[in-house]
């Protein structure tokens, strides 16, 4: 696949060192400003260096300076809600130019999920967003393999920043501001790190879930949210002395409802994974329960996941 790289953060700077590893090129490569470099195969020092030499071309329509040149849209700019602006235009100037669209960006599917289903039907293009639930956990595809009518409800820890927070908090007794700071050195906090902590993050992963389980119709707006700001460190020894732990756990229940929150588990819970991790549990008519855990952040972690969803489009 020839494939145009729309955001230069973590996950689009992976994407773009990682794609020829799977057999890809990287035919241009923009920021959510611009277009930074045109070219068959980049190196991603030389093509942000390039960047500061041409400049951008403003905020007018960044798609358009990706040209044509591509099969397939890597769309890794910054998760925005409501409209989902600008990723949502994205997406949709893609798949009206018959190309495929492979999403890192959570906002156009947790929040526009039927309007870019029903682009995604008048086009030749198709859609996939692995990356925007659980970083390299392939939850959509595992969903998809058992068929979305045969999995009944999912739940889990879809948040690498707030898992990592409890963790510290509870393990080392720091204090939440010191912790936070950390995760965000580790380059997994989202842009605005409110959104890990305030549970918007896992709250937008809760919607797309509900959206692949249920057909569409879910949006932030649909999901009960609480996050972990308020959880001071002395709850989480008090929990210790208890053998358990808190967790922030995202749920899409069997009735359709959807929350995230806070929860006590026991420390050795299977939903009590540590630092970044992220665990998906699904429930399922047939099987009982499965469960996939591993890295839920991380720019190469989440690149994996936009490049195995790039490994099953159809060819152009
Ligand atoms: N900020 C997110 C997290 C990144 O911490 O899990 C993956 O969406």
């Amino acid at each position: 696949m020839r494939l145009a790289v729309m955001g230069a953060g973590a996950v689009g700077r992976s994407v773009v060192e990682l794609a020829a590893e799977y057999g890809h090129a990287v035919t241009a490569f923009a920021d959510s400003a611009g277009a930074v470099v045109d070219a068959d195969s980049i190196d991603v020092a030389a093509a942000l260096d390039h960047k500061e030499r041409v400049g951008t071309v403003g905020e007018a329509d960044p798609a358009d300076a990706l040209g044509t040149d591509y099969d397939c849209l890597v769309e890794a700019t910054p998760t925005t809600l409501g409209d989902a602006h600008p990723g949502f235009e994205h997406v949709e100037a893609a798949l009206e130019r018959d190309r495929h669209v492979v999403l890192a960006n959570k906002g156009p599917v947790a929040e526009r999920y039927d309007d870019v289903m029903a682009l995604a039907d008048a086009s030749a293009g198709a859609v996939r967003f692995e990356a925007t639930v659980g970083g390299a956990i392939p939850a959509i595809a595992t969903i998809e393999g058992m068929d979305p009518s045969h999995v009944t409800a999912a739940r889990g820890v879809l948040n690498g920043t707030a898992n990592f927070v409890l963790t510290r908090m509870a393990a080392e007794g720091l204090g939440y501001e010191h912790v936070l700071a950390e995760a965000q050195d580790l380059g997994v906090a989202e842009a605005d790190p409110s959104f890990d902590v305030d549970g918007t993050d896992a709250a937008l992963k809760c919607a797309i879930l509900a959206n692949v389980l249920h057909g569409g119709g879910y949006s932030l707006d649909d999901v009960d949210v609480q996050g972990i700001r308020d959880i001071p460190t002395s709850a989480l020894e008090i929990a210790a002395e208890d053998g358990r732990t808190v967790r922030l756990i995202g749920e899409v229940r069997a009735d359709g409802g959807v929350r995230v929150g806070p929860r006590l588990v026991t420390e050795n819970d299977t939903l009590a994974v540590t630092g970044t991790q992220n665990i998906i549990q699904l429930e399922t008519t047939n099987a009982g329960q499965l469960n996939i855990s591993g890295r839920g952040a991380g720019g190469p972690e989440t690149a994996s996941a936009v490049l195995a969803d790039v490994g099953r489009l159809p060819a152009p």
